[in-house]
């Protein structure tokens, strides 16, 4: 990708698991495991997969809420795994992130005007006086009324206090927004207002977003394209229609057999996947989806198949593509 706008090459996050009476550690939790990817300006990159497949840690990595391990993250060009947090500073007020609970992630005893003015705040932007509008300026953006500054956020709906979220999220003028599960806590007849309403901002304000979801069907309309994560690695990476009616991995496959409502035109492979996902501190050798995978055969489980090209933007890894 000529113009990426985030690259992630490699990334790991290996918690330690210690022992509590030893103090000792006494595993690893592998949540990521080798992660690569990569987002050009603009666009929409869904991640998917189920439960505990390491989405969420990914996001936090990226942001640098938690440290990464191992590997790359390169943010407009520059190389940011390991930058300090003085060093991270101007980095921080680019990238931002929806958090799935609007209720837990605002701070309950502050008016919603005080959580707005908290980013131009800390990041020193204007002075006080212009803080009102630009608060106002923000309760706009996300369709709400300039008297919500002076309430808390316990006075709102969950929908509406998601706006809120995305209005702080958005207060910095980010490139790159990460929602992680941002509609998930929400009533079905909420969550299309909530996707419609960022799709809108990325189309006047030129983000770029990272959409997790355990769910396919929720990001399928929103995506330029999607990652499919699997035990903290990402298996399968393509455009949304070439995801849609060219799945190639099996795990993709399956995920999508389990989509309920079928694609119109798509395949309907009716492959669930079979058993729990297995335990980060335990993966599986070779390829981590063997021990579910329809099609494993004896090289499955010794080898990690490497990433191919399977068309253009369209990347595979699975032992059944040809070298
Ligand atoms: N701080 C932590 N310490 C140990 N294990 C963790 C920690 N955070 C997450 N994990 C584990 O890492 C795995 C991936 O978690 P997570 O990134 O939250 O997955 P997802 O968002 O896809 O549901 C899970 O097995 C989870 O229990
Ligand atoms: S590498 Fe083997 S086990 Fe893994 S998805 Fe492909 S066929 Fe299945
Ligand atoms: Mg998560």
């Amino acid at each position: 990708m000529a113009d990426a706008l985030l690259k992630v090459t490699g990334l790991e996050v290996h918690f330690p698991i210690r022992s509590p009476f030893l103090r000792r550690r006494t595993g690893t939790v592998r949540a990521v495991d080798g992660v690569n990817l990569e987002v050009a300006r603009g666009e929409t990159l869904a991640l998917v997969g189920e439960s505990g497949c390491g989405k969420t840690t990914t996001g936090k990595a990226i942001l640098r809420l938690i440290d990464p391990t191992g590997g790359s993250i390169r943010f407009r060009g520059e190389e940011i795994a390991h930058h300090t947090p003085r060093q991270l500073a101007p980095f921080r007020r680019r990238m931002q992130i929806v958090f799935q609970d609007p209720y837990a992630s605002l701070n309950p005893r502050m008016t919603v005007g005080g959580i707005l003015a908290a980013p131009f705040e800390i990041h020193r932007i204007g002075d006080a006086k212009d803080r009102p509008g630009r608060v106002a300026a923000l309760l706009r953006t996300v369709g709400l009324p300039p008297e919500a500054a002076r309430r808390y956020p316990h006075e709102f709906s969950g929908g509406q206090r998601q706006r809120i979220g995305i209005a702080r999220a958005l207060a910095l003028q980010p490139d790159l927004v990460i929602g992680d599960e941002p509609v998930s806590a929400l009533d079905v007849s909420i969550q299309a207002q909530i996707i419609n309403l960022m799709r809108r901002l990325q189309a006047e304000l030129g983000l770029a977003y990272i959409m997790i979801s355990h769910n396919l069907a929720v990001v399928s309309h929103v995506a330029d394209r999607v990652a499919v994560m699997y035990l903290g690695r990402v298996v399968e990476t393509a455009p949304r229609e070439a995801l849609f009616f060219d799945a190639r991995h099996p795990y993709t496959q399956a995920l999508l057999s389990a989509v309920p409502e079928p694609v119109p035109g798509g395949r309907r492979t009716r492959r669930v996947p079979q058993g729990d996902v297995p335990s980060p501190a335990h993966p599986p050798l070779g390829c981590h989806f063997h021990p579910r995978c329809p099609h494993a055969m004896p090289v499955c489980s010794q080898e990690a198949p490497a990433s191919r090209i399977v068309s253009p933007g369209h990347a595979v890894a699975c032992h059944l593509v040809p070298a």
